[in-house]
């Protein structure tokens, strides 16, 4: 049994959280506030979904879902998390993290950031441009007519491999962006971002990103 530790438990942290779960993994759910302030929603979640410090998340998710204000990203641990799998949902929305130069100036993305924060991490960005909303509404089996694809970037492709796994078994196809340096193709603004795309369509908009 896999369990998949979660540092965030917003919006798409439980999302992908309900998601796993249906796919027989455990859960491991932090936030900023502690364990005691997520009583009601590993309770909603069921017996598998556990509430813990983000160091206990990051310590017992073999793999480890990072779903945070990407402002703090600087928090999240780095020791317990040292050649894990980690997923990065975080997008950069400057009227709520405030301006980062390196971002303004292209010279990073925002995963470049959270990877260079851990260093040790494998860190692959993924369910950025979706909603927790569709996530749930929009996942579908393998070989579905009507499936949806999502992208994944980073640089160590067995890292990506195992999230591509992972997300084709959550219900949607997988294209790959590139490594984290090509990762702003699926930041906010770019046509990829938001709207529900087959794996074709996905292709096209990774391609028409202007920076
Ligand atoms: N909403 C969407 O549709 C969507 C889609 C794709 C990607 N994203 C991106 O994914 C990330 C999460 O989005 P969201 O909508 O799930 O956000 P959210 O609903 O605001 O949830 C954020 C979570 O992060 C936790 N958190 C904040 N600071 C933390 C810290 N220092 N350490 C540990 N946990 C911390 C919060 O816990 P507390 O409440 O205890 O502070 C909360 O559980 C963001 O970067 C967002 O831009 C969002």
């Amino acid at each position: 049994m896999t369990t998949i530790g979660f540092i965030g438990a917003g919006n798409i942290g439980q999302a992908v959280a309900r998601l796993a779960l249906d796919h027989g993994y455990d859960v491991v759910l932090s936030n900023s506030r502690g364990p005691e302030t997520l009583t009601g929603v590993v309770d909603a979640l069921g017996d598998r979904a556990v509430a813990g410090t983000s160091e206990e998340a990051a310590a017992r998710g073999e793999i480890v879902v990072v779903t945070i204000p990407l402002k703090a990203y600087r928090d999240v641990p780095v020791e317990p998390l040292a050649g894990k799998v980690v997923i990065d949902t975080n997008n950069y929305y400057p009227q709520r993290d405030g301006r980062i130069v390196a971002l303004d100036d292209g010279s990073t993305t925002s995963a470049g950031l959270l990877q260079e924060h851990l260093e040790g991490s494998r860190v692959v960005k993924a369910f950025n441009h979706i909603t927790s909303a569709h996530l749930i509404e929009h996942a579908r089996p393998t070989g579905a007519p009507d499936r949806r694809a999502l992208a994944v970037a980073g640089d160590d492709e067995s890292a990506k491999a195992v999230v591509a796994a992972l997300i084709d078994e959550l219900g949607f196809d997988v294209v790959d962006v590139g490594p984290l340096a090509e990762s702003w193709r699926i930041e906010p603004g770019t046509p990829g971002y938001g709207p529900r795309l087959d794996a074709d369509e996905m292709r096209e908009a990774l391609a028409a990103a202007h920076r």
